[in-house]
């Protein structure tokens, strides 16, 4: 089968990777890149595992064809950190013991920037919204929304 180029930013970077006809943007960034932080669960786009930020706005990698992010700016849960230094939503989702065994946890965080971006300020209900399409079955949700609710703060302090 032939492979079609796509170059993108990935995490502030040029990347170029040759994907199959119809391949996804998650399989383009887990097998092309090598970037493993969006996940595969459900891959038909009902669990948020996969969830990445396309130009600023988020979307789920399991149902978007690479194809399509030709030229974008593509961002994921591996570029958050600068240096060894932890983004505050990383620091928050640690201190509130938001993870447990993780696999939701990159997807969880995107969608957390994706909301803090356009929301410095949200609300409980916000961020209960925003998360509303990420599934975890470890947490109970509590210790989420509690991180992301505490990335806030902490972001409207400095
Ligand atoms: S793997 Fe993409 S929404 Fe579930
Ligand atoms: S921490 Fe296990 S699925 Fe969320």
């Amino acid at each position: 089968m032939s492979k079609t180029p796509v170059q993108f930013r990935h995490n502030g970077f040029d990347v170029a990777v040759f994907v199959d006809g119809g391949a996804s943007l998650l399989t383009a960034l887990r097998d092309g890149v090598g970037d493993t932080s969006p996940k595969f669960g459900c891959g038909q786009g009902t669990c948020g595992v996969c969830s990445v930020l396309i130009d600023g706005e988020l979307h789920l990698s399991c149902i978007t064809l690479a194809e399509t992010v030709g030229g974008r700016s593509v961002e994921t849960a591996d570029g958050l950190k600068a240096g060894a230094a932890l983004h505050p939503l990383q620091t928050a989702f640690m201190e509130n013991f938001a993870a447990q065994c993780g696999f939701c946890t990159p997807g969880m965080l995107m969608a957390a920037k994706a909301l803090l971006d356009r929301n410095p300020a949200p609300t409980r209900a916000d961020v209960i919204e925003a998360i509303s399409g990420n599934i975890c079955r470890c947490t109970g949700y509590e210790p989420i929304i509690n991180a992301i609710l505490a990335a806030a703060g902490n972001r409207q302090r400095a």
